[in-house]
This record gives C-alpha cells, sequence and structure tokens, in this order.
C-alpha cells in the first residue's frame, strides 16, 4: 500500500508505537505537579501541559499523546483533537529554530512571501522541511495577531516584526 502523506488523519506516523512509551524527566514532572495545583480540573490543564510536552520534546508525538491523556485522564482522541486544532502544538520534530512566517493578508501584501522564498533557498529545503543539520525548519504559518508590524517571523517564542528579507537573513547568521 502506498505511503500516506504524514499529514494524513491515517498515516501511520500519527499512531502511537506500542514499543515506545514517554515520561516527563524529573524537572519536567515537577512542573507539571505544580501546574496541576493551577487550575479547578485535570482536563483544565491540558493546554499548559501540551505546551510543557513540547517545551521538553520539542514536539508533541503520539507516545506523548497517550502519555498526557493518561496523565489528566483523558482519552488519547481528546487529547489529539486539541493539539491538531492549534498550530502552535508542534505535530512533526522540528529543528532547533522554528522559523514561521506569516503570510496572511497584512503581511503578504508586505512581502512575506520574499522572505519565506528567500529562506528556502538560503537553508535549501523546501517548505516545511528541517535542515539536515536540525537548526532550522521554516514553516508558513496563517496570521499571528501583529498585523500592525507585518511582516512577522516567528522564531520559536520570539515574535520580530517589521521584517524584510536583509532582516531575515541577517538574523539568521545570527542564529547559526
Ligand atoms: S497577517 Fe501576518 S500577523 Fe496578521
Amino acid at each position: 500500500m502506498a505511503e500516506l502523506h504524514p499529514d494524513n488523519p491515517y498515516a501511520k506516523d500519527r499512531f502511537a508505537d506500542p514499543a515506545k512509551s514517554v515520561e516527563f524527566p524529573p524537572e519536567a514532572k515537577k512542573k507539571f505537579d505544580y501546574i496541576l495545583t493551577r487550575y479547578p480540573s485535570k482536563e483544565a490543564a491540558l493546554l499548559p501541559t501540551l505546551h510543557l510536552v513540547q517545551e521538553t520534546w520539542g514536539w508533541i508525538s503520539p507516545e506523548a499523546v497517550h502519555y498526557v491523556s493518561s496523565l489528566l485522564d483523558l482519552s488519547p482522541a481528546n487529547v489529539f483533537g486539541v493539539v491538531s486544532f492549534y498550530n502552535m502544538y508542534n505535530q512533526k520534530p522540528v529543528g532547533k529554530y522554528h522559523l514561521q512566517v506569516c503570510t496572511n493578508l497584512s503581511c503578504m501584501i508586505r512581502n512575506a512571501y520574499d522572505i519565506y522564498d528567500d529562506l528556502c533557498d538560503k537553508l535549501k529545503i523546501e517548505p516545511g522541511q528541517t535542515t539536515p543539520d536540525g537548526l532550522f525548519t521554516v514553516t508558513e504559518v496563517e496570521c499571528l495577531g501583529s498585523c500592525g508590524t507585518a511582516p512577522v517571523v516567528q522564531v520559536n517564542n520570539d515574535y520580530h516584526e517589521e521584517m524584510d528579507v536583509q532582516k531575515m537573513e541577517s538574523l539568521l547568521e545570527k542564529l547559526k
């Protein structure tokens, strides 16, 4: 059978490997215990727990979805539904620096695609791919909610506003 695209809901990569399981390392477990004290129910702690998963492993693997579901007494489908709803949760491994270029209207009319195309050219990768050294992933994203300072590129958790090709290239050099 032909391999399905990894974004397809039935792609093999989206199912947990029964031979694999994950568990928070002690430092992250302490943070998780603290998160639980801040919310009225386990379910309410889902979003911050997923952020903690991402902070710990860089992405939210199918195994992590099962782990979170057991921690919070939720079904894996419930957790996965939330993970797949928000694009701030990475459903695939990303590079050390995740370069998310907004190409929505305000950014697009201020040349966001020039930045996006130039990044892919300079890094010699296709959109959505990670460089072979694991340093950079380039992704196209919808509105980042900072249209007044378009075009915007989000690098991990930081916004870089009023960007242009030159500014992006010098930022890239600093990150290398
Ligand atoms: S359109 Fe890019 S931040 Fe809103």
